[in-house]
Parts: C-alpha cells; sequence; structure tokens
C-alpha cells in the first residue's frame, strides 16, 4: 500500500477554500475567488493546476500548492506559483515547476516568462535555480510602485 501519493491535476472549484488559504498567506495583493474562477473557467491560454497530496489509509487529500502558466503560441508566462507557507523549502514548489517545464517542452514553448517582485528573494532565488535569468526591470510594476523583474528561461 503506498502511504502517501502526489497528484499534479487541474484546478477545480471546490479546491478554491484551500487554494484561497495558501493564496492569502502568498501574496500581498492576493487573487479573489473570481480570478481563479476566470482562469479554470474562461482563460482560454491558462493552465491552472494544484498539488495534492493524499495519505491513502487515512482517506485524507490536502492541497499543498498551485500553479498558473499561460501559453500563447510559442510563449508561456508564469502568473502565479505558491507553495502552503507550512511546507516551503521542501520541494513542492520544484515539482510544480518540473511539471510546467515537461509541459512547456511537450508544447515546443521556446521560452517561459514571468515577473517578480524585486523584493521577493526567495522567489528570485527559486527561478535562478531553474535557469530563469534577469531580462530586465519593469519599474513601478506593481501597485504599490515596487519595481518587477522580468525573468525569461530558454525551455528547448
Ligand atoms: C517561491 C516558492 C513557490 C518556492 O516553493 P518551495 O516549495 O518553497 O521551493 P523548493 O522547496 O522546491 O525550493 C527549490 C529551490 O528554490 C530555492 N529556494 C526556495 N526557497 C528558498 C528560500 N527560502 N531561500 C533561498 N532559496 C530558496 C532553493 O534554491 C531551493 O533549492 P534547495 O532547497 O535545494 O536549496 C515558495 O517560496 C512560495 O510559495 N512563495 C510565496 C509565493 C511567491 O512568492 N510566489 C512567487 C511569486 S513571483
Amino acid at each position: 500500500m503506498k502511504y502517501l501519493d502526489v497528484e499534479i491535476r487541474p484546478m477545480t472549484d471546490s479546491d478554491l477554500p484551500q487554494v484561497m488559504e495558501i493564496e492569502n498567506t502568498s501574496f500581498l495583493h492576493p487573487w479573489k475567488e473570481k480570478d481563479f474562477h476566470y482562469e479554470m473557467h474562461e482563460n482560454p491560454v491558462s493552465n491552472v493546476w494544484v498539488i495534492e497530496y493524499s495519505n491513502a489509509s487515512l482517506g485524507l487529500k490536502t492541497i499543498v500548492g498551485f500553479v498558473d502558466y499561460w501559453v500563447t503560441f510559442d510563449s508561456g508566462t508564469i502568473c502565479q506559483i505558491a507553495v502552503h507557507p507550512d511546507i516551503r523549502r521542501s520541494g513542492v514548489g520544484s515539482e510544480l515547476m518540473d511539471e510546467v517545464i515537461k509541459d512547456a517542452k511537450i508544447k515546443k514553448i521556446r521560452t517561459l516568462t514571468l515577473e517578480v517582485r524585486e523584493s521577493n528573494e526567495k522567489a528570485i532565488k527559486f527561478y535562478q535555480k531553474y535557469g530563469f535569468n534577469i531580462s530586465h526591470v519593469k519599474p513601478s510594476y506593481y501597485s504599490n510602485g515596487e519595481n518587477a523583474l522580468y525573468m525569461i528561461l530558454e525551455v528547448n
């Protein structure tokens, strides 16, 4: 019997309470449920996935993170990636990023891009570990006036 299963799958409406808990503890200006609803049901370019840990013997399932990435032609954009604060730095974000890169290769995507707050050193280190490079600064990109770093990964 397998004790712990890990599954990355498309987000559904019933995931939203757990997703919102992660969202609200991860971002300065968190998305609302309606934003995830749009990504799941209306945005034609989005891929919005959760990572779920399950304990078969106890019948428990817990969402520990999620990612939203957009695909337009040969480009991918990571819009959101977050891991539950209680379980960060234990490889969950990497499992999500591995899945994004695997999917990007299948879809023949050439570059993955993203914006990250200049102050978000942990996330910048995370992206750099995957080979993302800082392309340029987007001044005052965020509503509080903070700059964004625009980062790019050559995929294929
Ligand atoms: C960024 C984030 C998704 C990373 O997820 P994670 O599950 O903690 O990352 P991992 O455990 O897979 O870490 C992979 C690598 O990233 C880097 N990294 C991750 N967290 C780090 C930290 N706190 N300090 C320094 N490096 C870190 C390390 O290189 C790490 O590899 P190592 O542990 O072998 O040294 C997570 O910190 C998070 O949810 N942050 C809040 C939301 C956020 O800022 N999202 C990004 C918005 S642009």
